[in-house]
Order: structure tokens, then C-alpha cells, then sequence
């Protein structure tokens, strides 16, 4: 898409009347549909969700950052051949229990933790039609209701998980929220971009946002703010992605659905504490894989001893 530009919406224009300000975010969609070409041709057989950092799928990291930030409510957005998704979150005292035989009870808090503070729902996806649409599938199971997206594409690990971070923003301040990093102008056609709203930085990490643009080239890049895979989402934007023309490769885009919802949402970029690794490729994921085996007690020495000896 070309640069949308949405007018700030006024104090009257904003529909934020209907979440109560004792309101929180409970529901998390992590959109999980995708056909994965970029892992082929292990996609042919298992999501790519699946694929291990060290011993767990990439996807089970981003449900334990949805669990950290008080979600109980996680909706995977799947498609035709991705059963699996469900097979892994539906509970097996079996497989807890041999996890705990064989000393690996970490694990088994966790799925268990899993079983009894998160429930879980899988709309499908029939047609890969963008993120934007995606998310739209989880429509009916989120209600109307502010949720969070989290791709389980980019893997974000600081001492407070990052959903948390923006969670914490939120309670202050209501609206559309988008983690952003600053990307170099060598890289920045791949993002999504925030502009910036004149005097945007509000406080802390948190800024005014006043549009977004889709992979623009460095000349024409509003600021050097990427998007990437974290948002805080008034339901108002399930109705702009209901309105939301398919981009230039056909897809209908999140970041313009978030843009036509600027008319009557404020929108933020947060600006996330910590690291963050690009599980969408196989690369990336060689990369998440060694960052999180060097930062474990259990695989840390032997790691590093082989890195040296290569
Ligand atoms: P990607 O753009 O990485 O697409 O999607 P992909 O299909 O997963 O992978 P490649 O590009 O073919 O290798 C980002 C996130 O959005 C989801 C994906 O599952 C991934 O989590 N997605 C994308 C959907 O759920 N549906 C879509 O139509 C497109």
C-alpha cells in the first residue's frame, strides 16, 4: 500500500467509550495460517509453528509471553493440514507425567500451566489471504473486546516479556498499540513504518502515531520505526479489516486495516525492551535457537564449547 495517512481523531471521534477504563486485554490471536513457504520443504508436513528452538516449537514461547501478560484467552487462527497446532495445546497428563519421570518437570509446569490458566479456540483460515484477513477469522472468537496479536514469527525475549510491556502501556492510555524497533535504512523496505504524530513521544516508550506505511524505500520512510509482530488491537479494527481491499499482492494487510481504524482510534508504537529473532526463516531460526541455548544453564557450556571448536 502507498502512505495512509489517517486525521488524528478528536476527543469526541473516539469511539473508546466502549471499553470501560478497568479494562484489560484477555484474548491473544496468533494468526498461525500461513502456508510457510520460506521452511519447504518441511511445511509439506508440519506448521512451521512447530519447528524447535532447542526443545520447544517456536509457538510455544509466544504462548508462555501471552500467559505472562494475563491473557487466558488464546485464539489460533489455522488452516486445512495444521492440525497439529491443536495436538500440541490439548493436554496430556500422559506426556506431563513421563516428562516428569524423565526429570524434565520445567516442561511440564508449563503445559500444565498451559491446561489450566489459558483456554484455547481454532478458527480456520480456509484461504490464505493476508494477516489482515487472518485476524479477521478471529473475529467471532474474540468478541468485542480489545486483544493482542502475536506473530509466532518474531520471537521478543527481555526480563519482561514484551506483550506484558505493552499490556502495562495500555492500562494507561486506551488504543491501538504496535511494537516498533528501530531498523536501519538499509532494511527498513521490509517493515511496516510508523509517522509520527508532531511532539508523538508521550512518555517512556510509548508514541503518538498519525500513519503508517507499508514498505516504503529509505528516501520516503517516515521515521526509521519498524512494525513488528506485537499489537494491542481495539475490536473497532475488525470492522476496518471488514472494509480492508486486498494490497498489491492480492492480501488483505493488517497495517491497513490498523490505518483506516486511525479515523476513529488513537494509535501508539511502543518502542519494546529487548531482543528480538526472526523465526520466519530458517536462518533466523538457527539464530533464536543459539541465542536461547546460550542463555540456558543446561545447554549454555556445551554450546558455546562447540562454537568454539568449529
Ligand atoms: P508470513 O508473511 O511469514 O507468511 O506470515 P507465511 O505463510 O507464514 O510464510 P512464508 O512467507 O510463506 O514463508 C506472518 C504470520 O501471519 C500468518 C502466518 O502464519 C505467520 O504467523 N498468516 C499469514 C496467516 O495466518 N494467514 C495468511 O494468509 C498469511
Amino acid at each position: 500500500m502507498g502512505e495512509v495517512t489517517s486525521p488524528l481523531p478528536t476527543q469526541n471521534s473516539c469511539k473508546i467509550g466502549v471499553v470501560s477504563p478497568t479494562a484489560t486485554v484477555r484474548t491473544a490471536v496468533i494468526p498461525a495460517a500461513g502456508l510457510g513457504t520460506r521452511f519447504l520443504p518441511l511445511t509439506k508436513a508440519i506448521p512451521k509453528e512447530l519447528v524447535p528452538v532447542v526443545d520447544r516449537p517456536a509457538i510455544h514461547y509466544v504462548v508462555q509471553e501471552a500467559l505472562a501478560a494475563g491473557i487466558e484467552h488464546v485464539v489460533i487462527v489455522t488452516s486445512a493440514g495444521k492440525g497439529a497446532l491443536e495436538e500440541y495445546f490439548t493436554p496430556s497428563p500422559q506426556v506431563e507425567e513421563m516428562l516428569r519421570r524423565r526429570g524434565n518437570s520445567a516442561v511440564a509446569d508449563e503445559l500444565r500451566q498451559f491446561a489450566e490458566r489459558l483456554t484455547f479456540s481454532y478458527p480456520i483460515q480456509a484461504e490464505q489471504r493476508g494477516l489482515g484477513h487472518a485476524v479477521l477469522c478471529a473475529r467471532d472468537a474474540v468478541g468485542r473486546q480489545p486483544f493482542a496479536v502475536i506473530l509466532p514469527d518474531d520471537l521478543l525475549v527481555d526480563e519482561q516479556p514484551v506483550l506484558a510491556q505493552m499490556v502495562q502501556a495500555w492500562s494507561k492510555r486506551h488504543g491501538n498499540y504496535l511494537a516498533v524497533e528501530e531498523v536501519p535504512a538499509d532494511r527498513i523496505s521490509a517493515y511496516g513504518v510508523v509517522d509520527l504524530a508532531t511532539e508523538g513521544h508521550l512518555d517512556g516508550r510509548t508514541y503518538r502515531v498519525k500513519g503508517l506505511v507499508e514498505k516504503p524505500s529509505a528516501e520516503v520512510a517516515p521515521s526509521n520505526l519498524g512494525i513488528v509482530g506485537r499489537y494491542i488491537l481495539m475490536p473497532e479494527v475488525f470492522d476496518a479489516l471488514a472494509r480492508t481491499r486486498p494490497g498489491a499482492i492480492g492480501e488483505i494487510q493488517l497495517t491497513d486495516g490498523i490505518a483506516l481504524s486511525m479515523e476513529h482510534q488513537p494509535t501508539y508504537a511502543y518502542r519494546f525492551s529487548g531482543a528480538r529473532y526472526d523465526c520466519g526463516t530458517p536462518l533466523g531460526l538457527l539464530h533464536a535457537s543459539l541465542h536461547m541455548a546460550l542463555g540456558r544453564a543446561d545447554t549454555a557450556a556445551q554450546v558455546r564449547q562447540w562454537l568454539k571448536d568449529l
